[in-house]
């Protein structure tokens, strides 16, 4: 049949059906922890919305997969002009463009948890006409704590700010430490913020960590401090922009033997930032090892036991018990090392890997890592 006619059948085949959802391009929503994030929802409604039928309502879930079965997490109902917001949600979801253009479900989120990535289920229904859609989140970015190699508290404003930049990150703002707050990061050390506060988050209300909340949960604030007192810090780090692995040998390593070690794998030691991100994305391992700074640390997401604790979390190893000092370089641990991938224009990222030690004879390959889907914010 001809192309008009083809165009004729759709056309009368949506204005039977009334409803029906714009899929808005393929590929999940990026955006960093902390930000507000958009995802999509647009739909068309035959007749035009204000004609005699019955208005349209919109709901936004999120899917959850526990123990193998889809279940949904309601975020938020729109009808008859009224939105609902679920409880857990409220003051973090809005529909923008509700009531107005009544067709764009579009769901502002934010500001982002880590906790947030996953799909999210736009469900249109009028009558007995029902039109969904799904979008994928990916919230990236994580937040550490950076203590320096020889004592607790020793970082001025300034020092701090060079720490999270030669570990791959930025020194945090107030609203990257309160996100991860939220999501249940618990530490009470005293960091440096980029606004220069000093600030550290408790969930757990213990003494010794009252700081301006006595027994509440939240952020504690020492508020504004002059930039040559002493602090931890806190750091934001972005994005991975390639792989961190893990180098295990049967006798371990020096400091500078870790550093070679990495170099004859076409790599890097690792830095915390790059370690902390790895970690975000999925890695475990229960073995201590050597990072750029001299520090030494293990990344854990299924806590067990002799792992370090309770909770999931990148393990720092200290000298002394009251967790200061890095271990000295002619101790031996095992290594992290870090691969960098190298970005084309239009966002198409290889990653160099040099797969097998020995360096000897091996060819320097470049394969295709992933391409990252072309950002919708
Ligand atoms: C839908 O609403 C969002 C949020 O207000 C807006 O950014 C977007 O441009 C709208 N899309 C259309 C197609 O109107
Ligand atoms: C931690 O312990 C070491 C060794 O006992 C000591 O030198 C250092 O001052 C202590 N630091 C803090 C913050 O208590």
């Amino acid at each position: 049949c001809s192309q008009i006619g083809l165009q004729d059948a759709t056309a009368a085949a949506t204005a039977e059906k009334g409803l029906h959802m714009q899929k808005v391009g393929s590929g999940s929503v990026r955006a960093a922890l902390a930000e507000l994030v958009a995802l999509p929802c647009l739909f068309t409604l035959w007749p035009r919305p204000g004609a005699a039928r019955e208005a349209p309502r919109i709901k936004w879930t999120k899917v959850r997969t526990a123990s193998g079965q889809r279940q949904d997490l309601p975020i938020l109902v729109a009808k008859d002009n009224v939105v609902r917001v679920a409880k857990g949600w409220q003051g973090r979801v809005s529909l923008p463009a509700y009531p107005r253009h009544r067709v764009n479900a579009t769901l502002l989120l934010g500001p982002l948890r880590a906790s947030d990535s996953g799909l999210y289920r736009c469900q249109v229904v009028r009558g007995i006409e029902d039109e969904q859609d799904l979008v994928p989140l990916e919230v990236t970015g994580v937040v550490f704590h950076y203590r320096a190699a020889q004592d607790r508290y020793s970082l001025t404003f300034a020092e701090a700010q060079e720490a999270c930049r030669l570990n791959s990150a930025t020194i945090a703002a107030p609203r990257h430490l309160q996100a991860a707050f939220e999501d249940g990061f618990d530490n009470c050390d005293a960091g440096w913020l980029s606004d220069r506060t000093v600030r550290y988050p408790i969930t757990q209300s213990r003494p010794g960590c009252y700081g301006d909340r006595s027994s509440l949960p939240g952020v504690r604030n020492y508020g504004r401090r002059d930039p040559r007192e002493l602090y931890d810090v806190y750091c934001f780090a972005r994005e991975l922009g390639g792989e961190v692995f893990y180098v295990g040998l049967a006798r371990r390593l020096t400091l500078a033997g870790a550093r070679a070690q990495c170099r004859r794998q076409g790599a890097v030691l690792a830095s915390v930032g790059q370690l902390h991100l790895a970690w975000h994305e999925g890695l475990d391992q229960c073995d201590p090892g050597w990072l750029a700074d001299g520090s030494v640390r293990y990344p854990i997401q299924t806590p067990r036991r002799r792992c370090g604790g309770p909770v999931p979390g990148v393990r720092t190893v200290y000298s002394f018990a009251n967790r200061t000092r890095f271990p000295s370089p002619g101790e031996r641990y095992d290594a992290y090392c870090f691969r960098g991938e190298s970005c084309l224009v239009g966002g198409l990222c290889l990653l160099r890997s040099l797969r097998d030690t020995p360096l000897d004879g091996a060819v320097l390959t470049w394969s295709l890592a992933h391409e990252h889907p072309l950002g919708r914010k």
